[in-house]
């Protein structure tokens, strides 16, 4: 029933639809659950989803065709060409801190790809689990997606069942969970992790405009962003000047005092809000450092001079603070950045772009973003995905197709002609292996070259 493109079409449609009636109701489950501010709600719940729509319901037609691949010479007649497959049944266990978002745009590319669906929304952003189970069916057809609700044991009986594909968006320990029952059943998975991104600011550079980068990245949903810059490091001289232009950021985004600010969200429970406020005693506080638990408000908050031994370099902060870690240059930044796992990220600013390429080409991560924070991920023509702790698989885009498709190597031969096939066949002789060398062998045509 999933398979025919019209039938995804109209349920690509009716995402779309659902983004539209909902967008009020969205806002304020965003609004209830964490605090998210609706400028930032809008951008990244609603405008980004919609980009994917329109980008998948523009190209589905191209993405689906099959892709026709070079042949040998015995070959010639005949078809050789990938077909997309959709996997069947797939899973897709989404996070809490961008609750439409994460679990719609795996579900575009599940529903692109001819797939059933079963979506699980997380229970700690509960208003807007409350608004996807109760308004989702209203949209899409009901015999072949679904919403599950509930929390640790609900998962645990969901993940006993038997996937085809499992899409988890979540932390590297539940991570491990997810594959852990997926292997029971032999199901591939794609995870979606997160982990400590560096963030190096050289020597060189313009602070001021650093300083506002790196302050929108850090605290856009009050920090609780996979992908946000979770530590700068730079030279004492550079912490130094950089102090002042992120104080003066802070002050020109959220004004004299964040918690008036209505663009400044909040700690989405109780439970992360304590784990947020213990990473403050790392360092010393330089900007910010106040909290309020019965509001779970966590002031934007800037530490200098933090050890890598300090409690704030030991998980990923996932909240509202910005340890700075001093080194003495890039070459110690770069160690620094190697001596720990695999980033989702890894983010470097400089008015020298060889010093730009040098942590690129030098480090290992998920995704790169030079002289800005989080942009890299609003481009949908970009693969995102982790590496080693920060995760495995990509998609966005074109990418979220392919990761929900099977592609099915297949090979259409001609019945006629059967005398080019007498070389393979016994009794073997020398001469037919000669044949078959010829017609079969792939030749070595020197390095390739740049024209
Ligand atoms: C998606 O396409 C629709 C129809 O053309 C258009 O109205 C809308 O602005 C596009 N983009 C987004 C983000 O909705
Ligand atoms: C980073 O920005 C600076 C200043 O605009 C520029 O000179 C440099 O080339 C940029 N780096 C990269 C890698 O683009």
């Amino acid at each position: 029933k999933t398979r025919p493109m019209e039938y995804r079409m109209a349920q690509l449609e009716a995402l779309g639809r659902f983004l539209d009636d909902k967008k009020q109701e969205i806002l304020e489950a965003t609004e209830l659950d964490m605090g998210k501010p609706s400028f930032e709600a809008f951008f990244s719940e609603i405008l980004l989803c919609k980009n994917e729509l329109n980008m998948t319901l523009n190209n589905l037609c191209h993405w689906m065709k099959d892709e026709y691949v070079d042949k040998n010479l015995v070959m010639q007649l005949d078809s050789a060409f990938i077909r997309k497959d959709p996997y069947g049944v797939v899973l897709i266990i989404a996070p809490w801190n961008y609750p439409i978002h994460l679990f719609l745009v795996p579900l575009i590319g599940a529903i692109a790809a001819g797939n059933c669906a079963i979506i699980k929304p997380s229970e700690i952003s509960k208003n807007t689990e409350r608004l996807i189970a109760e308004t989702l069916s209203c949209y899409l057809d009901s015999d072949c997606f679904a919403v599950v609700t509930g929390g640790v044991p609900e998962t645990t009986r969901l993940l006993e069942n038997k996937f085809d594909y499992i899409f988890f968006t979540g932390s590297p320990p539940v991570g491990r969970i997810v594959m852990t029952a997926a292997a029971k059943h032999l199901t591939p998975v794609t995870l979606e992790l997160g982990g400590k991104n560096p963030c190096y600011v050289s020597d060189t550079c313009n602070v001021a405009n650093v300083a506002r980068r790196v302050v929108w990245g850090r605290f856009f949903n009050a920090g609780q962003t996979c992908i946000a810059p979770d530590y700068v490091l730079c030279t004492v001289e550079m912490q130094d000047k950089l102090m002042p232009a992120l104080r003066e950021a802070i002050t020109e985004f959220f004004g004299p005092n964040p918690r008036e600010s209505p663009d400044f969200g909040r700690i989405v429970s109780d439970k992360q809000f304590r784990r947020i406020r213990a990473l403050l005693g790392s360092g010393r506080v330089a900007i910010g450092g106040q909290t309020d638990e019965a509001e779970r408000y966590i002031a934007p908050t800037v530490l200098a001079d933090v050890l890598p031994s300090d409690p704030a370099m030991q998980e990923e902060i996932f909240g509202p603070i910005l340890p700075i870690v001093v080194i003495a240059n890039m070459d110690e930044a770069i160690d620094f950045i190697n001596a720990r796992p695999q980033p989702l990220v890894v983010y470097a600013f400089s008015c020298d772009s060889k010093v730009v390429n040098q942590v690129l080409e030098r480090t290992s991560s998920g995704g790169f973003c030079g002289n800005d924070t989080l942009m890299h991920v609003t481009l949908t023509s970009l693969p995102f995905g982790g590496i080693g702790n920060s995760g495995l698989g990509k998609y966005h885009g074109k990418f979220t197709f392919d990761t929900f498709s099977h592609h099915r190597g297949c090979l259409h031969r001609n019945m006629g002609l059967e005398t080019l096939n007498t070389p393979r066949y016994p009794p073997y002789t020398q001469q037919k292996l000669g044949l078959l060398t010829t017609t079969f062998e792939v030749k070595r045509r020197g390095t390739c070259t740049l024209l």
